[in-house]
């Protein structure tokens, strides 16, 4: 269906943060909410928001009656672009064997790597957006998407190409991730391979994704390597994002955070010392209770620390195949239930936290003239979302205008 007219109609609740600037947890309580009201959009974007939009010219007419309508759902961590799945880890680490155990065994990251370069291009799309799908029946309308599987260059830009496939379909926008340090295929020493990396995959995969990303950890990636890593990365213009922190703390941030990274992601074990230090070097930090879920429910990403550090945070799904859930709803529902957080501050966290650590600021809001990406989820408030996690509640998608979900059904070629 075009972008034309649509009028999104007595919903009500209209429930959005404010502003175009991510804002710390404490302050990320607030949402604005407009009850019994309509929305017109127009030209993809937002025209008005006005409780006397009975009738107009529209070319569609979405009934929001029961309904409430939020901005559409921001997933800013992904690692959704893979060939394969490997369900025997997620049994063997319920027998014991820890995340790391499985990857010095050949699992893990190598493994989906190996899948990932045998496959083809339209191979790896066809199993990707079996989860885009999911992603964008639940509410999603950007999705940060990253490389990292590739044993070598072509395979990272075999991914980068799914990508943009994803991103033609028009059923959600893109945010372009080169993950270049994921780990260090056989053969190589973890600094032969940043050399490497940076030498060979750089300059090639800097011209095909926005953000640079490492996983920066006890397994991976010493801090140093990031930081040659990233240093070169922001010189081709890239924007930055580490991975810190998950499994242990090694002293990533300290290393780092002065490199005015737009996320830092994980930050299960970093200190509130290091959080107020991403604070001030204006970083957002992404936080992905879904990973905890799976690898290890005791480690939550809670909400206090990053009070105390006044870190604006954003909530992510880390969908990948340790931890195979490509469901933000999921995500809001763990962080109030289990992190701490507020229904406003995971709101919040979802959609305008998680737009500036995409680099998409100005989405993630419902104001006047805001872009129209937008759901209307089957609720009387908002306050339901967590609470009914698990049932169908996303009736519609609206993508840039485009209404890509109508009454529960994808439609397929929005464009
Ligand atoms: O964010 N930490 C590194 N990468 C992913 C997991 C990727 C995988 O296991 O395939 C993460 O958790
Ligand atoms: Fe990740």
């Amino acid at each position: 269906m075009k972008a034309g007219r649509i009028l999104i109609r007595n919903a009500e609740e209209i429930v959005s943060p404010t502003g175009t600037k991510a804002v710390d947890l404490n302050s990320a309580d607030e949402v604005n909410i407009t009850r019994r009201s309509s929305i017109l959009i127009s030209n993809s974007r937002v025209e008005g928001i006005d409780v006397r939009h009975g009738s107009t010219d529209a070319d569609l007419i979405i009934d929001a009656e029961g309904c409430v309508v939020l901005p559409g759902l921001i997933d800013p961590h992904t690692h959704m672009i893979f060939a394969g799945t490997r369900e025997d880890e997620f049994y063997r680490r319920l027998h014991g064997e820890s995340y790391t155990d499985i990857a010095r065994s050949g699992g893990g990251i190598l493994r989906t790597a190996r899948y990932t370069s045998e496959a083809g291009a339209d191979q790896i799309y066809r199993q990707t957006m079996e989860r885009v799908r999911s992603s964008v029946m639940n509410g999603i309308t950007t999705l940060e998407m990253k490389t990292g599987y590739s044993l070598d260059l072509n395979t990272e830009v075999k991914m980068s190409s799914v990508a943009e496939m994803v991103r033609s379909t028009g059923i959600v926008n893109v945010a372009t991730t080169f993950l270049g340090l994921h780990f260090v295929p056989n053969g190589f020493t973890s600094e032969e391979f940043t050399e490497k990396v940076i030498s060979e995959f750089l300059p090639v995969m800097s011209e095909r994704a926005s953000f640079a990303d490492v996983f920066c950890d006890s397994g991976a990636f010493s801090p140093e390597e990031s930081l040659r890593f990233l240093r070169a990365s922001k010189s081709r213009g890239m924007k930055l994002k580490v991975h810190a922190d998950e499994i242990e703390n090694i002293g990533s941030l300290d290393m780092l955070s002065g490199l005015g990274l737009t996320s830092a992601d994980h930050l299960i074990n970093s200190t509130v010392d290091q959080l107020s230090a991403l604070a001030k070097n204006g970083s957002v930090g992404v936080v992905l209770p879904i990973t905890s879920f799976y690898l290890d429910p005791a480690k939550m990403p809670v909400a206090d620390r990053f009070m105390k550090a006044g870190l604006p945070v954003a909530l992510g799904t880390d969908c990948s195949p340790a931890t195979y859930a490509p469901n933000m709803i999921f995500a809001i529902y763990l962080a109030v239930r289990f992190c701490g957080f507020s229904i406003n501050q995971a709101l919040t966290a979802s959609t305008l936290n998680a737009a500036i650590a995409v680099g998409m600021e100005g989405r993630g809001t419902i104001a006047e003239n805001s872009h129209a990406d937008l759901i209307v989820v089957k609720a009387n408030s908002y306050r339901e979302i967590p609470y009914k996690f698990g049932s169908d509640m996303v009736k519609d998608v609206v993508v840039n205008g485009r209404p890509v979900v109508k009454d529960w059904n994808l439609i397929s070629e929005p464009i």
